[in-house]
Formats: structure tokens, C-alpha cells, sequence
């Protein structure tokens, strides 16, 4: 089975299990967006908690706020995005298509990465355990031809984004002879800006309604609130805001399901430091995020870090963490050192001072700022990707099952009566009633309890736990779990530090310190 295969599968294994909806589906819904049911939306809030307690417990020089989502229309000239938000696009006249002109560029790089690493693969069969890579990787005039290849587009493709060359990027398109996919032609238009903020109005008509913004970025709600959270807090620079929330971008190209929304949810952290000290700060940050990440176990080698080739408006520094989804490394997660812009901006723009005195140097100045700014609905469709499992049994059964790491799962534990009467769905109800004050638990009755267990693997639950007649006599139930899918006989009064040890938030997060 392909990836792309697979992708399609992920995709309808979200909506027929409640996890990921189309947006007003019964409308047809509306391209880029989409609902979270009833197994997603926990997932996702799993997921936030793991990151405001990883960012908010575990440093106490952090403190998260929750700031509007409207702003004065005057934030987003400061931020620069009225003037550089934008993305390069470019259409195909014979299918009317539209693409980011970038996005084809990069997926010219992409290919001379799928050239080298076809050739590494043939090689490692034809050689079998006698195959030195790394040799190989560095001789092989194949990889060497394609890697100069690359080089030379590489560096023509970041003269031309830092250079805002919209014409350079056109004719870099047409010297490779870029085909449309959809008319495989390659009738190009020029490539132009597009703003991707959309706007509204606030107020009446009437009273001369004001046009404002939905925020692209949940930041600018930490910047203007930086000296608030500074004197009420009383913390002293460096020292972090976290935030979560919804941000809205009008995305040219929508694609790849939840990668890329119009309406998406941020969790983004400032953090504060002295004018200076920023690269110290950029590397520690990069390493406390990427160990996040690599905590909850998905596999250490689908991530990587990959430095930005054009600096955004406002960074000095800029590095993604990457994470291998089924249609190749993609950016979950931006981490940048962004100076003093943002603050500084706003200082001109509302003409109020928000420098910060520092006491030990005896001088105020307008911090520097390094920023953690990961995407919630990316995270989710990484771990839903990595988790996804199709298995063949012993017997010519199969399973699908989500190897989600347990501390995420929606739910933790199935109660499950082994038959409808007897006494046991009541024994059952009397045991949910234990544990779902610590843990999210669901019941069913209903069908074989095979068919149960596999309901319960398609959502990714870590135990099933089934009451029978033996229950009933010595207090006794069978645990199940479900990576291995082995069953054990516990007592009832067991079941809370069972589960408690797989799906603790604490000996997740103390992986991180
Ligand atoms: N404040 C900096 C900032 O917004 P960004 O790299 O544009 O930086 C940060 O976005 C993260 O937000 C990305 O790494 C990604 O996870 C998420 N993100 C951005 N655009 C998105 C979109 N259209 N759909 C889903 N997630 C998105």
C-alpha cells in the first residue's frame, strides 16, 4: 500500500471513528475546515494539557493567559502582516488552478531528495550487510550529480524568497518545466502577493464600522499584553506567556486534510530575554521542544529540525521541527528568535512605552523575544499518523488498531460485561462508577466481545477491562491490552494504579526535566 494510500485510510478512519468531521458536512462542507467528534476533541484537548503543563508547570518563569481573538486593527500594521503577510502565487491558465509558486519549488527539492535516497535503497539491496551508507552517500556519482543539482536550486530559490523576487520564482518555474497536475500544461501566470488575513467589521454601520482582523497568529495577543503580565506577576526577565488558541489564515492552497486549515488552533509561548542572550535562549528552547515531542514515543527518527532558507520579517533566527507524515517531513512546530520587533513595533505604533526595567543591570530596554509556536491540529495529525496500524492476526483475522501513546488516548479504559444479564452489566456500572473519576471511561454491552475489543482498538484505547461471572465471586477481572493484546486476571482494587501508571500526565512530563 502507498502512503497516499494510507493518508486516505487515516482520514476516513478519523470521521467513521469520531475524531475529524468536514465542517458542515451536510452542506457539502467548507474546503479547509473542519469539527473535532467526540474521540478528537479529547485528543486534542490531551494535547493542550500536555503542552500548557510541560510549558507552565515545568518552568516557572512561564505563565500562560488566554487573550481575544479580535485586536485593535492597528496590532496587525504594527506586527507587519497588513503589509507582509503574504503568500506567492501563481495560476495555471488551462485548468485554473491555483498553487503557491513556493510550494512548487519545494516539491522540485523534494524530488532530488527521492532521487538520492531511491539510489541509497537499491544500493543497501544489492549489497546486503556488506553496504557502507555513509561511503557510498559520499562517492556514488549519481547522489553527487543530484545533490549539486539541488544545491544550485536550492540557493536560486532562497536568493529569490529573500530578494521578495516574484519574477525570479516564475522563471525558476518555468526553467525546471513545472507541470500543472491537473492540466499538465505549463501555461503559467505571474506570480503575486496574496494577503492571507481575513477581515471583517466591528460595530454598526451606522457608527462607521471599523475593519479588524481575525488573528493569523495567537502571538500578538502576548506582545500587547507583555507589560500586564510583567507587573502583575512581578517576574523578572527572562521569563515566558504562553498562550492557546484558534488563528485564521486564508490558505491559497488548502490541502492534506488538517496540515493546512483556514481555522486552525496555535500554542505559542514568548519568552523574554535580555538583548544578547537571544541564541543562548534559541538553542535551549529548540532543545526542550524537540524533547517534548520525542517523549511521547512516536520514534525518535520522524523528527528533524530544518532551518528556515528566508527569515520572516521579524527573526534573526528561525528553526521548524519537522515530523514525517505520510506525504513526507512537514513543519509542526516554528521556533524563532524574533528580536525585539514585535515589542518595539508596538511601542511606535501606540506611542507607549513598554520597555522593561531590569534591576540588576539598572536599565530598561525592550526585550528580546524567543518564540515556541507549535500547531495543535498538526500535532494531532502526527500522532494519529504515527498511531495508525493495520494488523494481520494469527487465524486470517485483522485489526485496526491506534497505538495512541496511552496519556493521549480519549479513552482510557472500555468497562465491558461479558454478557447482558446475570448481574454483570450492573458489577460493570459499579466498576466505571471506580475509576471514571480519575480517567476517561466508557461502557458497552452491546455485540460479541471480540467485536467490542476491536471497537475499542479502532479509537485507541488502551484497556479494556471485562466483568464475568468469576467477577461476581472473588472481585476479579480480566484486563486487556491493547498493543499486545494479552489479557490478565487482576483484582478490581488493582485497576486504579494499573492504568494509572500508563496514562499518568506526571511520568510523561518528568521525561522532560
Ligand atoms: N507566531 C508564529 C507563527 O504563527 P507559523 O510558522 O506561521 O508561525 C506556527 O505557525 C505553527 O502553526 C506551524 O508550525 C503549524 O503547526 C501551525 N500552522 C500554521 N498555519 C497553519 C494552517 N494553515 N493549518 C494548520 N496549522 C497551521
Amino acid at each position: 500500500m502507498t502512503q497516499e494510500d494510507i493518508f486516505k485510510k487515516l482520514i476516513a478512519h478519523c470521521k467513521e471513528y469520531g475524531f475529524v468531521f468536514p465542517s458542515s458536512e451536510i452542506y457539502d462542507g467548507l474546503a479547509a475546515v473542519y469539527d473535532y467528534g467526540q474521540n478528537g476533541a479529547e485528543l486534542k484537548n490531551n494535547i493542550k494539557r500536555y503542552w500548557w503543563e510541560a510549558m507552565t508547570l515545568l518552568n516557572d518563569n512561564v505563565a500562560g493567559i488566554d487573550s481575544a481573538i479580535f485586536m485593535h486593527p492597528t496590532t496587525w500594521k504594527a506586527s507587519g502582516h497588513v503589509d507582509a503577510f503574504n503568500d506567492p502565487l501563481i495560476d495555471n491558465r488551462d485548468s485554473k488552478k491555483r498553487y503557491r509558486a513556493d510550494v512548487l519549488i519545494e516539491e522540485l527539492l523534494a524530488k532530488f531528495d527521492e532521487k538520492i535516497e531511491k539510489e541509497v535503497e537499491k544500493a543497501a539491496k544489492r549489497f546486503g550487510s556488506a553496504f557502507d551508507e555513509k561511503l557510498f552517500r559520499e562517492t556514488n556519482p549519481r547522489i553527487l550529480e543530484n545533490r549539486e543539482k539541488r544545491g544550485i536550486l536550492h540557493a536560486r530559490f532562497a536568493k529569490a524568497l529573500n530578494d521578495s523576487n516574484l519574477n525570479e520564482l516564475k522563471q525558476i518555474i518555468v526553467d525546471y518545466e513545472v507541470v500543472c497536475p491537473i492540466s499538465g500544461t505549463k501555461n503559467w501566470t505571474d506570480v503575486r502577493q496574496f494577503n492571507l488575513m481575513f477581515a471583517t467589521e466591528i460595530g454598526s454601520t451606522a457608527d462607521g464600522a471599523m475593519k479588524i482582523y481575525l488573528r493569523p497568529e495567537t502571538a500578538q495577543g502576548i506582545f500587547v499584553n507583555f507589560l500586564n503580565v510583567q507587573k502583575t506577576s512581578r517576574m523578572k526577565v527572562p521569563f515566558g506567556i504562553a498562550q492557546i488558541g484558534k488563528a485564521f489564515r486564508n490558505e491559497i492552497v488548502a490541502r492534506q486534510f488538517i496540515f493546512r486549515m483556514r481555522e486552525f488552533e496555535q500554542m505559542e509561548m514568548q519568552f523574554f530575554v535580555r538583548p544578547g542572550e537571544e541564541m543562548k535562549w534559541f538553542e535551549h528552547w529548540k532543545q526542550f521542544r524537540l524533547k517534548w515531542h520525542k517523549a511521547l514515543g512516536l520514534g525518535d527518527h520522524k523528527y528533524r529540525f530544518h532551518d528556515h532558507d528566508k527569515l520572516a520579517h521579524y527573526a534573526n533566527a528561525a528553526t521548524d521541527i519537522e515530523f514525517e507524515m505520510p506525504f513526507g517531513f512537514k513543519e509542526v512546530e516554528g521556533i524563532h528568535s524574533r528580536t525585539d520587533f514585535d515589542l518595539s513595533s508596538h511601542e511606535k505604533y501606540s506611542g507607549k512605552n513598554i520597555k522593561y526595567f531590569d534591576p540588576e543591570l539598572n536599565e530598561s530596554y525592550v526585550p528580546y523575544v524567543i518564540e515556541t509556536s507549535i500547531g495543535v491540529d498538526r500535532t494531532f495529525l502526527s500522532i494519529m499518523a504515527a498511531s495508525y496500524d493495520e494488523q494481520q492476526l494469527e487465524g486470517g483475522d485483522s485489526r485496526v488498531v491506534l497505538h495512541l501513546p496511552a496519556v493521549l488516548a480519549p479513552v482510557k479504559a472500555a468497562v465491558l460485561p461479558l454478557i447482558k444479564k446475570d448481574g454483570l452489566p450492573e458489577k460493570a456500572r459499579e466498576v466505571m462508577n471506580l475509576l471514571k473519576f480519575d480517567f476517561k471511561t466508557v461502557y458497552d454491552e452491546k455485540d460479541s466481545i471480540g467485536k467490542r475489543y476491536r471497537r475499542q482498538d479502532a479509537v485507541g484505547t488502551p484497556f479494556c477491562i471485562t466483568i464475568d461471572h468469576e467477577t461476581l465471586e472473588n472481585e476479579s477481572v480480566t484486563i486487556r491490552f491493547r498493543d499486545t493484546m494479552q489479557q490478565e486476571r487482576v483484582k478490581i482494587a488493582d485497576l486504579y494504579k494499573i492504568i494509572e501508571k500508563e496514562v499518568s500526565m506526571k511520568n510523561l512530563l518528568k521525561k522532560l526535566i
